[in-house]
């Protein structure tokens, strides 16, 4: 078999498995097997494949085909110039999240620099460390921490931290929500030695009941607790809009990335937990879906 006639029957194959973009998908899963650019593919169309390459592919076809996402498959997705790698313990990053990450370092970068005062920022659910690891490469000079409840995909962020060479200037945290900074208690009146300039979360939030009737990739691969948002997907946006306040600096500000559709009750949530809400983004397709916002007790913008 050829390399045309590899791509056009896996992408067949694809197709009828309901995989989107299956043409797509064939090239990029025989580029993978074959360890070649993509586009290295044009060149050898005419190229027969071994047998040993044949069976890979088949093998990686048919992974694809019950919907195990390629990212799972080729073992990392790109996400703002950076190799993530990407398994079952963490969501696959998503392309709209890069938004949140340059609105991110925007306004790091923008922090003033003090002496023995490193900007800082916390991401909450970090999952692969995708936004943690953006920030820290785009801010050479400041440290972030990176939260998530699940062990297993603080154990990729770290890896994912550690290829990125940013690791230095990151810290991973374990437990459920704010919580997992409890472990280096505040002052005696309880306040949190951790006060960030920025507060970024991309955090579940899929309605409970939703959740059965997503693409098989994102229902049966991506774990559940990176989907749940609880009954009305909005969980984690009353916590973080009730808790986040008091690990931000006076003016420090809060990004969330949050599902289509979403974007009126999440403005409401924060409004009344007395946050200035400064703007809601739109992605590329200009659907609302980041909500920047600042504490009412902050003084400048
Ligand atoms: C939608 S994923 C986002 C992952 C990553 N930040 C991204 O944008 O690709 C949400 C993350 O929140 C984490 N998470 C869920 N519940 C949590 C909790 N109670 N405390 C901390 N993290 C939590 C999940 O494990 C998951 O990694």
């Amino acid at each position: 078999m050829t390399v045309l006639e590899a791509i056009q029957k896996s992408a067949d194959f694809l197709a009828k498995k309901g995989v989107e973009s299956a043409r797509l998908n064939a090239e990029l899963l025989l580029a993978h097997q074959l360890k070649l650019p993509r586009m290295k593919l044009y060149l050898n169309f005419a190229r027969t494949l071994t047998p040993p390459e044949t069976d890979g592919l088949r093998e990686l076809v048919k992974r694809r085909g019950l919907r195990e996402p390629l990212q799972h498959i080729t073992g990392a997705t790109a996400f703002c110039g950076h190799e993530i790698a990407a398994n079952r313990h963490a969501l696959v990053p998503r392309p709209e999240t890069e938004l949140l990450a340059e609105l991110g370092w925007q306004f790091l970068q923008g922090r003033p620099a003090l002496p023995n005062h490193l900007a800082s920022a916390l991401d909450f659910g970090t999952g692969t460390g995708c936004l943690a690891i953006a920030l820290a490469a785009k801010c050479p000079t400041a440290h972030v921490t990176a939260l998530d409840i699940s062990a297993e995909a603080l154990v990729l962020a770290r890896q994912n931290a550690v290829q990125n060479q940013v690791a230095e200037r990151m810290e991973f945290l374990q437990g459920d929500g704010f919580a997992a900074l409890a472990g280096n208690h505040g002052d005696s009146r309880g306040r949190s030695p951790h006060r960030f300039d920025l507060i970024l979360s991309n955090p579940p939030y899929i309605a409970t009941a939703e959740i059965a009737t997503l693409e098989p990739e994102v229902r049966d691969f991506d774990p559940r607790a990176a989907l749940d948002g609880g009954v009305d997907g909005l969980d984690f946006y009353r916590r973080l809009a009730a808790e986040a306040k008091a690990f931000l600096k006076p003016d420090g500000k809060i990004m969330v990335e949050f599902g289509d559709g979403q974007a009126a009750a999440i403005q409401t949530i924060f409004e009344t937990e007395k946050w200035i809400v400064e703007v809601v983004r739109e992605d590329y397709s200009q659907r609302a879906r980041i909500l920047v916002a600042k504490s009412s007790s902050s003084s400048s913008s």
